[in-house]
């Protein structure tokens, strides 16, 4: 792969973050590009400033979808590290996104490395409370101009940067999910387990039909009989029973969550129960009347857990915890927590450090 050539511009004053942050609304200076061909595969990686793109109006992407995306965050630790929670398994996702629509992979370390690379030159924009972060955004599209459904022939990757606030700037605080059956996000063998922007488009009308009905947010059924848990909102969901903790298997139609891998690898550490297998909505619903639903929550990069406070299904109102936050929730809250900002050992290897070197401005 050839070298990464450094576009970079000085800034005439300090980076000062705004006092409220909240979620993509602020981005960094520079960014990560690099372009595919047929010729020359992925070729051109540049870090440079974060401008509009010029970009056809029969560009690929725009009319077929073709394109991938993840979500990750780097910290600021208490130490003054900066450190990426598990760039690895998302930059995996990530070429695993790609081979389902066509898409070129890319070389995960040369990735890796050239994000390293831009965090270091863009760190004085990682906010340095607790519960704030870097949120990174790696994109690919088919950026080719042609009119017809194939896969596109050239491709553009991007790493965005954008620092983002505490997601519960008033403490942790559970949420009113409606259980939908009237839409569904995703099928199997279709593109559910793919982080693809259509799959966020079909989710865009139940979760805006909630919210007009009081809800924060949808319960995803299965696509086929409207039976099966899959998600919450764009979380993975555990449904914490008196004898198990359960999360619907990976089937095709559920995104495997980076967030979803380690509360798994977390409740085994500790010991508990946790079984990823199929659960049915009514299964939940005769839990809760029979006194052996402790509570739900959601896990994901942005949210970390999310605790359900309330769930409705049909004409059942399911109330958990009081609407306060579950006990197990709030202590995967905060174990996760600690560990990103370095206040526990990072015992599972889950953390890469960016080396904090000199900028060399051109
Ligand atoms: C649909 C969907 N499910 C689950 C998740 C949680 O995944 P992760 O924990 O990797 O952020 C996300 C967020 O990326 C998502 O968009």
């Amino acid at each position: 792969m050839e070298q990464i050539q450094f576009n970079i511009k000085e800034r005439k004053t300090k980076v000062i973050l705004p006092e409220t942050l909240g979620f993509g609304k602020f981005f960094t200076d520079h960014m990560f590009e690099m372009d595919y061909n047929q010729t020359d595969g992925w070729h051109n990686p540049v870090i440079r400033s974060v401008e509009d793109l010029p970009v056809h109006p029969a560009s690929m992407f725009i009319h077929y979808g073709q394109a991938v995306f993840e979500g990750l965050k780097a910290f600021r630790q208490d130490s003054g590290d900066i450190v990426i929670f598990r760039p690895d398994k998302h930059f995996e996702r990530l070429n695993n996104s790609s081979r389902r629509i066509c898409i070129p992979e890319i070389d995960i370390d040369f990735v890796i490395d050239a994000l390293k690379e831009l965090i270091n030159i863009e760190k004085d924009w990682i906010p340095t409370k607790h519960g704030e972060s870097l949120y990174i955004r790696p994109f690919i599209f088919g950026a080719d101009a042609f009119l017809g459904v194939k896969p596109a022939k050239e491709y553009k990757l991007i790493l965005l940067l954008s620092p983002v606030g505490a997601y519960y700037p008033e403490g942790f605080k559970p949420v009113k999910i409606l259980v939908t059956d009237e839409y569904v996000r995703a099928v199997r063998k279709g593109l559910g387990d793919c982080k693809t922007p259509a799959n966020y488009a079909a989710s865009l009308l139940a979760g805006q039909e909630a919210v007009k009905k009081g809800f924060t947010q949808v319960l995803w059924l299965d696509g086929v009989e409207q039976k099966y848990i899959e998600e919450v909102g764009t979380m993975n969901i555990f449904i914490n029973l008196k004898n198990e903790i359960v999360t619907p298997k990976l089937n095709g139609s559920i995104l495997p969550g980076v967030t979803r891998r380690s509360v798994i690898e977390i409740l085994k550490d500790w010991n508990m129960k946790i079984v990823e297998r199929d659960i049915t909505i009514d299964e939940v619903v005769n839990a809760y009347d029979k006194g052996n639903l402790i509570g739900v929550f959601g896990t994901g990069t942005a949210a970390i857990i999310s605790s359900v406070g309330w769930l409705t299904y049909k004409n059942k109102q399911m109330i958990f915890n009081n609407g306060k936050p579950g006990e197990l929730d709030l202590k995967l809250f905060n174990e996760l927590t600690s560990l990103h900002y370095g206040m526990k050992n990072d015992t599972h290897n889950w953390l890469t450090l960016v080396e904090q070197k000199e900028v060399v401005v051109s």
